[in-house]
């Protein structure tokens, strides 16, 4: 018998206002094929004045959690993947902690930018397994459109805002692929990268900053390196390609999914794609196309689905799970 981390709960939550790439004709040297062509982005939604990553977090929390018919109060542990929480300290964990009325648990923020969300669900993998936790909610959100330099054509189009949550489970296996659950992690990290892609102010200036990023270079890394991660996670877990049912990749740029895709041997019909709604939410891209997924009915009960993301750092990793 093992434990394993088990998916009973998903769910995602979007703001209200939907940007299409047409707006940022008015203001840029753009143009909607341009976004189009090059990133696969069609639109994304963009929080209201005021609106906060925990804001976000914490609707997607409540629809994961009604999915999985658990209380808040219930929860053992909370682990927000962001990049953008609401304050330099304390965690926007903790305001969602608060938020679903938990004062039992523990909750707080992993931040590894767009491969936030695997990072977490690793850690969260980590705590049920060791037994330190039976119940963990996982959330991806992100409000990047407070980061942004609305004067950089080549970053601003990209980035949208948006939150996902799991709920995992702590249940007996019998430890082979067939179980239920997450099967496998993999993470990885190179600081030497971290020049590719990243904010140019914190703590350290004194102000927030802007989303600083060499395109051509990230785009060239992601291929090799989600593609690497992905098969060391397959092998992890015993599976081949022909085994997967579902990819949810990061959803960065269509280009670089089905890239990647093809790296793996895996036709895009078994890849879920949101790039084209949502643009890149960072670390909230993955259990928003989850949630989607799901609600499409494309992702079903003991699927083998295979999450694989990478952002800044670079921080990427992969994890593979039977739904
Ligand atoms: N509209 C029109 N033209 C543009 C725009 C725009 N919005 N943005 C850039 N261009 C121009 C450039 O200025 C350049 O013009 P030039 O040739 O006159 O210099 C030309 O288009 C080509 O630019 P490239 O950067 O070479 O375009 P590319 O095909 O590489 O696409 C893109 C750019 C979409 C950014 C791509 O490189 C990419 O997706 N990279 C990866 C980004 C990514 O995945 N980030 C994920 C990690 S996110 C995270 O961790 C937060």
């Amino acid at each position: 018998m093992v434990r394993r981390a088990v998916v009973t709960g998903v769910g995602h939550y979007l703001p209200e206002r939907v940007v299409p790439n047409s707006e940022f004709e008015k203001t840029l040297d753009t143009t909607d094929e341009w976004i189009r062509v090059r990133s696969g982005i069609e639109r994304r939604h963009f929080a209201a004045p005021g609106q906060t990553t925990s804001e976000l977090a914490t609707e997607a929390a409540k629809a994961a959690l009604a999915m999985a018919g658990i209380d808040g109060a219930d929860v053992d542990a909370i682990i927000l993947a962001t990049s953008t929480a609401d304050m330099t300290f304390p965690s926007a964990a903790t305001m969602v902690q608060e938020a679903i009325g938990n004062t039992k648990g523990y909750a707080f923020d992993v931040q590894a930018v767009c491969a936030g969300f695997v990072y977490a669900l690793s850690n969260a993998n980590a705590l049920i397994v060791s037994g330190q936790a039976k119940t963990v909610l996982v959330i991806g959100a992100e409000t990047f459109s407070r980061i942004m330099d609305w004067t950089d054509r080549s970053t601003c189009v990209l980035f949208g805002d948006g939150a996902g949550a799991v709920v995992l489970t702590a249940e007996d296996g019998k430890g082979t692929a067939q179980d239920r659950g997450i099967l496998s992690t993999d993470l990885n990290s190179d600081g030497r990268y971290r020049d590719l892609l990243y904010v140019d102010g914190g703590v350290a200036t004194q102000n927030t900053g802007v989303l600083r990023m060499q395109g051509k270079e990230v785009f060239r890394h992601a291929v090799e390196k989600l593609a690497q991660t992905a098969d060391t996670a397959l092998e992890k877990a015993g599976l081949t390609s022909d085994d997967v049912d579902w990819v949810v990749p990061h959803q960065a740029n269509i280009r670089i999914i089905q890239s990647t895709a093809k790296k793996l041997g895996i036709g895009m019909d078994r890849v879920v794609v949101t790039v084209q709604d949502h643009g890149n939410t960072s670390a909230a891209s993955i259990p928003l196309a989850l949630s989607v997924g799901v609600a499409n009915g494309q992702i079903k009960k003991n699927d083998v689905v295979v999450t694989e993301a990478i952002g800044g750092g670079l921080a990427w990793g992969a994890v593979i799970l039977r739904w």
